[in-house]
């Protein structure tokens, strides 16, 4: 069997091929630019300064504010942090978050009674973050936290 083409029915091949080439052509990169920052969820995961370790005193824990933004696709969110700071002796610290680990108020440090406390259900924290009393299933969350340079720093994600 011989099958042939007529020049006609090639000619609108041609074209209809062309036309999905250049059709491709000039709407791939329109296509990619409103995509990609979609594609790309950020989570922001870097080392925060707190400042100047000499700042913080020894033994007393201290409040220490800070936000970050996380992208999200074409969304920005701006979260506020508050994390306690309690240095020791010498290079000695530990940085824990105020976030509670029962339902996630913010605990916040209280010097009379030596505890740091969340208003919620009134989990109540030692100076060292563990559960002293109320419904805490755990200990505060600590932040890896290091000395450069004079500075304090945490490695936070968020
Ligand atoms: S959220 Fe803190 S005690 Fe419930």
């Amino acid at each position: 069997m011989n099958q042939q083409i007529s020049r006609r029915d090639f000619t609108k091949a041609i074209m209809t091929l062309a036309g999905s080439i250049m059709g491709a052509v000039v709407a791939l990169p329109g296509i990619a630019y409103l995509v990609s920052p979609g594609a790309k969820a950020q989570k922001s995961e870097s080392w925060k300064s707190l400042g100047a370790f000499a700042n913080y005193p020894v033994g007393d824990p201290t409040a220490f504010s800070f936000t970050t933004t996380r992208g999200n696709g074409w969304e920005k969110t701006v979260k506020s942090s508050t994390v306690y700071v309690l240095r020791g002796a010498g290079d000695d610290v530990r940085v824990f978050s105020n976030i509670c680990t029962h339902l996630s108020c913010n605990a916040s440090w209280h010097k009379d009674v030596n505890h740091y406390i969340c208003p919620c259900h009134d989990a109540h924290y030692a100076i060292d973050g563990a559960v002293v009393s109320g419904p805490a299933p755990r200990p505060l969350d600590q932040y890896e936290a290091k000395i450069e340079s004079g500075n304090l720093l945490i490695h936070f994600s968020g």
